[in-house]
């Protein structure tokens, strides 16, 4: 078996370093998440999409989780401006897309639309309820969405970890490198805990490598920065990982917190970064108790896994178990919720700010070092 092929049979390529653009004046300002899926369009981590999505993508995939010709996709890739912005802007004309006076981006502009968002956060969120922060950003950004292609003019990655920020052909000539015919993706917004490890390694067991991918793009207040993780990230993999079947890149996307949808999502990217399997377990992407604890798991069942690409391991809701002395999920410990340790990602990050330390059952104590030091910093 080689490498799976992109999601639309090909990588798209929309970076430009040498682009001139000096004579184009029309300009926006980006705000986070819309840098991120630009460099993520431009790279080719979102293929087969080449812009920002026109109308009639965009109302297919909220209706049907499928691009307007039928490719399965299921989280609109959109580019909000403001409604006088929005006027100024002349369809066919190129603009410079911008973030704090930078230009990273050209935008040729082909569509001008207006979205229904009650609608677009009943499809991609389940909910209107505007404490779900995906719905929250939702209604915060402006409400004209511009669509047409793109090209990335310059970089915005963040200096710290320079280093990860791979592209879909980077990362598959790696995986090919280390001579790797099987790939498992893992998706987190949080620092690799236990139970993270757990199912990383029981997948590890059954394919060639693991592609630890975790998201740094923007993500809730309260979830644990960026930087931190990715130093955290670092010393586990050092300490307990096999070097040479593991790979660290970052996914600069935004956390969206819309669960199941967002499960396809990830799964169609790291099927474009070159994995053949993905990792789903408890309540992926998911937030508070929007969604049901299997539900990203379930809406896999919409698809086969022919069509999708990529083949999607399943995991239950895995736990430290005092009385079988070790790591294991429902599917295999037979004991009882009070000889299970398990910690809320709220209980952790409160235990860390008071500086005290979670038990090594729960997270390797490195790990927990690097996010005590990182919260008082
Ligand atoms: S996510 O928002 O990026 O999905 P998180 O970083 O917590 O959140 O999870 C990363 C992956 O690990 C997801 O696939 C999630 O379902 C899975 N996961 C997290 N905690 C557990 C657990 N205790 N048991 C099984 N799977 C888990």
């Amino acid at each position: 078996m080689s490498l799976t092929e992109p999601h639309g049979g090909q990588l798209i390529n929309r970076v430009d370093y040498t682009f001139d653009y000096s004579a184009i004046n029309k300009e926006i300002e980006l705000d986070n998440i819309a840098l991120s899926d630009l460099e993520l369009i431009a790279t080719g981590a979102y293929s087969p999409l080449s812009g920002f999505m026109n109308q009639v993508d965009y109302l297919s995939v909220l209706k049907n989780m499928r691009l307007a010709n039928n490719l399965i996709w299921s989280i609109p890739i959109t580019l909000p401006v403001d409604e006088d912005v929005a006027k100024s802007l002349k369809l066919g004309e190129k603009i410079k897309l911008s973030k704090n006076q930078t230009v990273y981006g050209i935008l040729e502009l082909e569509e001008k639309y207006r979205p229904d968002k009650e609608k677009e956060a009943q499809n991609v969120y389940q909910t209107t309820d505007l404490t779900h922060p995906g719905v929250k950003k939702l209604f915060e950004r402006p409400s004209v969405y511009l669509a047409g292609s793109i090209i990335l003019v310059k970089h915005p990655k963040k200096l710290t970890y320079q280093q990860f920020y791979l592209s879909p052909t980077d990362t598959r000539e790696e995986f090919h490198k280390r001579g790797w015919k099987t790939v498992v993706g893992f998706q987190t917004r949080n620092p690799v805990h236990r139970a993270h490890e757990y199912i990383q390694k029981s997948a590890l067991e059954i394919v060639d490598g693991l592609f630890l991918n975790p998201l740094v793009g923007e993500t809730k207040s309260d979830d644990i920065h960026a930087d931190v993780r990715m130093e955290s990230y670092q010393v586990l993999l050092k300490h307990y990982y096999p070097k040479d079947r593991v790979f660290l890149a970052v996914f600069s996307a935004a956390m969206r917190y819309a669960g199941p949808k967002e499960a396809i999502f990830h799964a169609i990217v790291r099927k474009n970064y070159g994995c053949t399997h993905f990792i789903v377990g408890r309540d992926h992407a998911g937030v508070g108790d929007f969604y049901g604890t299997y539900d990203a798991q379930k809406i896999f069942d919409s698809f086969s896994e022919d069509e999708l690409g990529i083949i999607p391991l399943f995991f239950e809701h895995s736990f430290y178990c005092k009385k079988c002395g070790n790591m294991a999920s429902t599917k295999t410990c037979p004991h009882e919720k009070e000889d299970r340790l398990i910690l809320s990602g709220t209980k952790v990050r409160d235990m860390l700010r008071k500086g005290e330390i979670p038990p090594s059952e729960f997270s390797r104590p490195e790990v927990i070092e690097i996010l005590i030091r990182g919260m008082k910093e």
